[in-house]
């Protein structure tokens, strides 16, 4: 197990990640790695460019110089894209879309790899993403596989996205999240699946809290008296 704990969190969109990392983070006082956020910026500013989806060598050579930013000074989480404020506009489906298109070139995710893993620092890291303990940290003392049915995650995305007054249908949230689920599970680098050493953790119908106290629980049985108990 690494020096500086990683707690890794994978899972399909809408499995709850994003919200139970970053309450993990917070109340653990640990640093936050929103990988999927990295892809988005990526996507975005590809189509900005105007950049090709086949050109994988120019989105490589993009994300490598990507000058991002992540800013949570003020207790919330900003995303700069050199100077321009992007928390809002990545998170489209259109943009989550156009991210799980660019996430299937292994030189886009290869140039993304040193990135994420400068995230590692103390006091430790929550990672949330698909690939956090299989590829990223692969040492992480505490890997979760985060699930919940195709249905239910399509609801909790849909009451999301309506709450920041985007406007959706379920039904073509539901078959946009079931595409991209099989494209992220079918793409042959960095697939998302659960490794053999994580926790996977059926979600359906549970409470944000009751997860977050579940992942705590295993946070301070894997790192007694430094994870808060
Ligand atoms: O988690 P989020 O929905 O923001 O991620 C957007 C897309 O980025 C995912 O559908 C996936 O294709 C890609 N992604 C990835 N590896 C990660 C994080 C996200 O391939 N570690």
């Amino acid at each position: 197990m690494s020096l500086i704990p990683v707690i890794a969190i994978d899972g399909p969109g809408g499995s709850g990640k994003g919200t139970i990392s970053r309450e993990v983070a917070r109340i653990l006082g640990w640093h936050l790695l929103d990988s999927g956020a990295l892809y988005r910026v990526v996507a975005l500013q590809v189509r900005q460019e105007s950049i090709d989806l086949a050109d994988e060598a120019a989105i490589a050579a993009l994300a490598q110089s990507l000058d991002v930013r992540f800013d949570t000074a003020a207790g919330e989480e900003r995303i700069w894209l050199q100077d321009v404020d992007v928390t809002a506009e990545i998170r489209s489906e259109a943009c989550g879309v156009a991210a799980s298109r660019v996430a299937v070139l292994g030189a886009v995710r290869a140039a993304l790899t040193e990135r994420q893993r400068r995230f590692q620092q103390l006091p430790g890291l929550v990672a949330d993403g698909r690939d956090m303990g299989s590829v990223i940290f692969p040492d992480a003392g505490l890997k979760i596989f985060l699930t919940a049915s195709v249905d239910e995650r399509a609801g909790r995305r849909y009451k999301q996205l309506n709450e920041k007054g985007i406007s959706v249908s379920l039904r073509t949230l539901r078959r946009d999240m079931a595409d991209r689920d099989k494209r992220d599970s079918e793409r042959p680098v960095a697939p998302l699946r659960a490794c053999s050493d994580a926790k996977v953790f059926d979600t359906t119908g549970l409470s944000i809290e009751k997860v977050v106290s579940t992942v705590l629980d295993w946070a301070s049985d894997t790192w007694p008296g430094q994870a808060a108990d």
